[in-house]
């Protein structure tokens, strides 16, 4: 911290303290000290209020609060650059003299965290090490490797693809045989260790608005012989023609996708994340979307990314997916 800051901290947080403890002392001089039956004055809802002191065991939690603050404000550190008078907090700037290196014990969140992240590496590296040097197949029916993998699972991803991996709205389903781009042991493991970023460009300038609705319609239309809404404006053949100039080169002639560039398969109604009604359709073609999985192989690293891979591949693939099928 530079000298600014460590003094803006210091000012700010002992005035604040000195500035209660002000108000403290100066509410109290004004106010009577033994007890009365007078009243304040005012009545709310037929309720009013004695006109006493503040009752002295009161007054002195206040000041018992008050008290331990500054004593804390000296023995550790929170007072800018200020390091306390206990032992263990000299090297917190230090990365390499954290108190951990040189022995000394000086208690932070970030080092009880440190500890911990130490210890469960210690005992579990050795597990991650020895799955991740198996094939992605072969961990994906150990027993241990899927219930480590979905706990990982369940920290990590779930927030986006759901607890049960099925997806949502702009999240892909993990669990079936969709994959935007491509379901093979490595490229889901690309997937997760690299991230993917999805880009579907606005239509609107290049097909017009016309041209969306009828692109649109074609869609629809391809998908299970589901049927145009009525009040629909749109013509599916004009579609077809616009979807061979614009759209085969990314989602294929047939609209089967293309895992090369995450273009997703446009014939299967379960393959779509942003919605397959007609309304959701145009608004799709006409904005574009920009799907992104986030990256982790700073966060996880190989290992666990590894049997994230697996406890993935296990979902479309393991004894439980074929007991479905
Ligand atoms: C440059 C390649 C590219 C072109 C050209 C392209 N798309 Fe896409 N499209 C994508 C990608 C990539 C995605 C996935 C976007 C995402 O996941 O966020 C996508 C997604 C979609 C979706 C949403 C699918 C879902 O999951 O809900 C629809 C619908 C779609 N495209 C239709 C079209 C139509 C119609 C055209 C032609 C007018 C077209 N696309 C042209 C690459 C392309
Ligand atoms: C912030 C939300 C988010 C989180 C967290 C997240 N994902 Fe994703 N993930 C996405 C999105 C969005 C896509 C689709 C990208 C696209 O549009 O193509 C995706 C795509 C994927 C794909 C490719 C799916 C396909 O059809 O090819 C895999 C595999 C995947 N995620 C696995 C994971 C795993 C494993 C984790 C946990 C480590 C995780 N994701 C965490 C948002 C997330």
């Amino acid at each position: 911290m530079t000298t600014f800051w460590s003094l803006y901290v210091t000012v700010l947080t002992l005035g604040t303290i000195f500035a209660l403890t002000w108000l403290l002392l100066a509410t109290r001089k004004g106010q009577r000290s033994e007890q009365t039956d007078e009243k304040v004055g005012h009545a709310y809802d037929g309720i009013e209020e004695y006109d006493n002191p503040m009752p002295k065991w009161w007054f002195m939690l206040f000041v018992g609060t008050i008290v331990f603050a500054l004593g804390y404000l000296v023995l550790y550190p929170g007072l800018g650059n200020w390091k306390g008078l206990l032992p263990g907090y000299q090297h917190l700037d230090t990365k390499e003299q954290t108190p951990f290196a040189n022995g000394q014990t000086g208690w932070t969140g970030v080092h009880e965290w440190e500890k911990e992240m130490a210890k469960s590496d210690a005992k579990f590296g050795p597990i991650f090490a020895k799955f991740a040097a198996m094939p992605i197949e072969e961990v994906a029916k150990d027993p241990q490797a899927l219930k480590m993998g979905g706990r990982l699972f369940a920290s990590n991803c779930s927030v986006c693809h759901g607890s049960d991996a099925k997806g949502a709205y702009g999240f892909p389903n993990l669990t079936d045989a969709d994959w935007r781009w491509g379901g093979t042991p490595a490229d889901i493991k690309t997937s997760i260790m690299a991230g993917r970023h999805a880009v579907m460009p606005g239509w609107a300038q290049v097909i017009g608005e016309q041209g969306v609705s009828d692109v649109a319609a074609y869609v629809l239309t391809n998908l299970d012989g589901r049927k145009l809404p009525e009040s629909a404006k749109a013509d599916p053949l004009k579609g077809q023609e616009i979807y061979a100039t614009n759209c085969a080169m990314c989602h294929g002639p047939e609209g089967k996708g293309n895992p090369l560039m995450g273009a997703p398969n446009l014939t299967h109604p379960g393959a779509f994340i942003y919605g397959s009604s007609f309304a959701q359709l145009q608004q799709t073609i006409r904005y574009g979307r920009q799907g992104q999985m986030p990256a982790q192989a700073d966060l996880q690293g190989n290992d666990k990314v590894h049997l994230l891979a697996a406890y993935v591949y296990s979902l479309s693939h393991g004894d439980e997916a074929n007991a479905e099928e």
